[in-house]
């Protein structure tokens, strides 16, 4: 789990994996689920070097603790990187690993569940991802519309990102400039499988995005 951006876009001078989300901290909602996953051997979670919040938020969850690596890197795709070279000791290059950003509270174990289930046997490996629900137009430098896109085969990547370790690092390790691993790994010639998630597993990027965060997990604890 890529968990050592600033959270710029957010605004605020904690970094966003830490603001309180439903009653702890952002980071620990997506922790949890991936913990406690059956199917997950073990959760490393990728810190900025000089984090000094994690150790203020002891993990209190029954069953195996998340690893903290203090390797994050200037951008997401770095810290992804040195994450994985990190678990290098633990991972062989057929061992699955699925890439979650910890700005992804809403993930559920029936989320992981379906990712594992639709990419367990495939080639390459797949990806979360939701069909784009609304129309899309592309803007001129002018702020006025230039086309519309059509939506049809578009759709918004997730994560969890799911691939074997060895393709990933390889991937990344040549990879320039991309933002998720999908990306790198399509970069490599490969085409990963799309595995449909809905809007609800959405990224906390703007102050909005936390609210309506906060209202899907708050529902869900009251069904
Ligand atoms: N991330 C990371 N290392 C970085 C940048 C991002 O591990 N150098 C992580 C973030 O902590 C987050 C995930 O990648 O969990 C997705 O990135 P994003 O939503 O862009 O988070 P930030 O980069 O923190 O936010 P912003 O782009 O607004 O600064
Ligand atoms: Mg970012």
């Amino acid at each position: 789990m890529p968990a050592a951006g600033t959270g710029t876009r957010m605004g605020d001078s904690l970094p966003k994996q830490y603001l309180p989300l439903a009653g702890r901290p952002l980071i620990h909602q997506a922790l949890r689920t991936l913990c406690a996953s059956p199917r997950i051997a073990r959760v490393f979670v990728v810190l900025a070097e000089a984090d000094g919040e994690w150790a203020r938020h002891p993990w209190s969850e029954p069953g195996a603790a998340p690893v903290a690596l203090r390797c994050g890197g200037p951008t997401r795709a770095d810290s992804v990187r040195n994450g994985l070279r990190a678990m290098a000791d633990e991972a062989a290059a057929d061992d699955w690993v699925l890439v979650h950003d910890a700005a992804r509270p809403c993930l559920t174990l029936q989320q992981i569940d379906a990712l594992i289930a639709a990419v367990g046997d495939d080639a390459v490996g797949g990806i979360l991802a939701a069909p784009v629900a609304d129309t899309l137009k592309r803007a001129g430098a002018d702020g006025r519309i230039d086309a519309t896109v059509p939506r049809e085969a578009l759709w918004q990547a997730q994560t969890p990102q799911m691939f074997r370790y060895g393709l990933l690092c390889q991937a990344l390790a040549q990879a320039r400039g991309v933002t998720d691993e999908a990306a790198a790994i399509e970069a490599l010639g490969h085409r990963p499988r799309l595995v449909h998630s809905d809007a609800a597993n959405l990224k906390v990027t703007y102050p909005a995005d936390l609210a309506l965060a906060e209202r899907i997990l708050l529902d869900r604890k009251g069904s």
